[in-house]
């Protein structure tokens, strides 16, 4: 073991945790790292001998928190849920007060509040970092979302600081040359204070969320591109290629233009078209709809991307039903080139609405628990090392920078007037994916967002008229102040009734 004691400590050395602890290694700092399974910190150790601050193993929750300069900083990177209760358990019979304990992992946020006041009533101080950018974030750059006591965010912000990913602060184009060893100088560093308790979790969840739409709203342009004009993957990836260059500019329209060149080693063939179409989810989607839902904000596009998630993993039942339900679509026969352009500028107006929706959701999280979030900062800290980073989070930032208080994004005269350019485009691949019938569920939702949130009036007053029929539950008049409730005494006489 080590003389010196060590500026910070790392339990949980899965992918996520030995790529962060490498990372805070390489900007000099010492840090201990435990495992429950002590041949993993073992190997790890060996494995990496010589980084410039220092690994140091420690066999032992004790050996490890013995370990570490007062106040401890303890960074906790194991499965959320129960293993990271698990770990705070032991480690609360071995820290001393002041001591601050910090949840890497991907944790909902009711828990983060939940451990924050456990903690806080024993003396001890918490951070519920969100850590986004997958295992290459976490080595040489991710985007760190901290909540918590600001006391506690201090004695950690060197370190965030110094791991975090780093944008260019006029462009928001990520940093390169992030190497081993070498801080990048200059340039904005992807992590702010983001609030207190659960707030860094929860902006990480949205932050999900709005991953999980980013993915479904291309997969949607991908099947356009092969089903309506025929284009092989080559083709498509020369054209995600293209927008890469454009608004549309991000880690997954680039990682999608390679993946679309990629041959699969065994036949030889396109790898996507090898790949079976189910997909995964681990939760933090779903979270994000199901809170749209429990706070009752309206972020469909995201609920829509869990649930293309859902269908396509019921694949011999679509197999079958693909079978018996054949609808009569016609062939599509417009110009390739200009629905291609069509294709993209209804990716453009979708994402808006899309980003709109998640800043809505974290608008109304704020009034719920009393959080202070700073939503330009917010994408700023998303410009680089997480997943969603991309050049039209430079746009948002300005926006809110306009406007800190913004009523929802679409009202920001950036993205109004980008909106208006290209309007009549995502119109027409709407009503292209209804009429050759492709599901974009995700473009068709966004459209119907924009167009319900622009409409002066929509034909809830009837809803709310049926309400009172079969409910009393009363209604508001549109020639009386808001906030007085009427309701009329239907005739019992006529009424259709529920019992056949
Ligand atoms: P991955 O990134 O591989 O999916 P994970 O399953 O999310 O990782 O997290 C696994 C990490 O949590 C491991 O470090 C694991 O320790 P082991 O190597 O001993 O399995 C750790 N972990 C899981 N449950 C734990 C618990 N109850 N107590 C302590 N550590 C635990």
């Amino acid at each position: 073991m080590a003389d010196k004691k060590s500026d910070i400590g790392l339990v949980g050395l899965a992918v996520m945790g030995q790529n962060l602890a490498l990372n805070i290694a390489d900007h000099g700092f010492q840090i201990s790292v435990y495992n429950r399974t002590a041949s993993k910190t073992d190997a790890f150790v060996a494995e990496n001998p010589n980084t410039p601050g220092g690994l140091v193993g420690t066999q032992t929750l004790e050996e490890f928190v013995q370990s570490l300069e007062r106040p401890r900083k303890v960074i906790i990177l194991v499965q959320a849920g129960r293993a990271t209760d698990a770990v705070i358990d032991g480690l609360t019979e071995l820290l001393e007060p002041d001591d601050i304990i910090i949840d890497g992992g991907n944790a909902l946020w009711t828990d983060t509040i939940r451990r924050e006041k456990d903690l806080n009533a024993k003396g001890f101080r918490f951070v519920g970092s969100g850590v986004s950018g997958g295992e290459e974030g976490a080595r040489f750059g991710p985007s760190l979302m901290p909540g918590g006591k600001e006391s506690a965010w201090n004695e950690l912000k060197p370190i965030w600081e110094a791991i975090a990913a780093k944008v260019d602060a006029d462009t928001g184009k990520p940093i390169d040359g992030a190497e081993p060893g070498k801080p990048v100088e200059g340039g904005v560093t992807c992590t702010t204070y983001i609030g207190e308790n659960g707030a860094g979790h929860y902006v990480k969840m949205v932050h999900n969320g709005i991953e999980y739409g980013d993915m479904q709203m291309i997969c949607e342009a991908y099947q356009l591109m092969g089903n309506l004009l025929g284009m092989e993957p080559k083709e498509m990836s020369e054209t995600f290629g293209t927008w890469n260059e454009g608004v549309l500019d991000s880690f997954l329209i680039e990682i999608t233009t390679d993946i679309l060149q990629q041959t699969d080693p065994e036949t030889g063939v396109p790898f996507v078209d090898i790949v079976l179409d189910t997909a995964g989810q681990k939760g933090t989607g779903k979270w994000t709809a199901v809170n749209a839902l429990d706070m009752g904000i309206s972020a469909p596009l995201i609920a829509e991307a869990v649930f293309a998630r859902c269908i396509s993993a019921v694949k011999d039942e679509r197999v079958a039903a693909s079978e018996v339900l054949k609808a009569d679509v016609p062939g599509f026969d417009g110009d390739k080139e200009e629905f291609t352009q069509a294709i993209h500028d209804a990716l453009y107006c979708s994402k808006i609405c899309s980003y709109a929706q998640g800043f809505q959701l974290m608008r109304e999280a704020q009034n719920e628990y009393d959080w202070n979030l700073n939503f330009g900062e917010i994408s700023m800290i998303w410009r680089g090392g997480c997943i969603i980073r991309a050049a039209f989070l430079q746009k948002i930032f300005e926006a809110y920078q306009r406007d800190e208080n913004l009523a929802n994004l679409l009202l920001d005269p950036f993205f109004k007037s980008e909106i208006e350019r290209c309007e009549a485009n995502w119109r027409k691949v709407v009503a292209a994916g209804a009429i050759h019938g492709v599901p974009i569920p995700a473009f068709s939702s966004a459209l119907a967002y924009y167009d319900s949130y622009r409409s002066a009036r929509l034909p809830a007053n009837l809803l709310q008229a049926q309400r009172d029929y079969f409910g009393a539950h009363t209604y508001e008049r549109t020639d009386k102040p808001r906030g007085e409730f009427f309701h009329i005494d239907w005739p019992e006489a006529d009424r259709p009734q529920l019992k056949m």
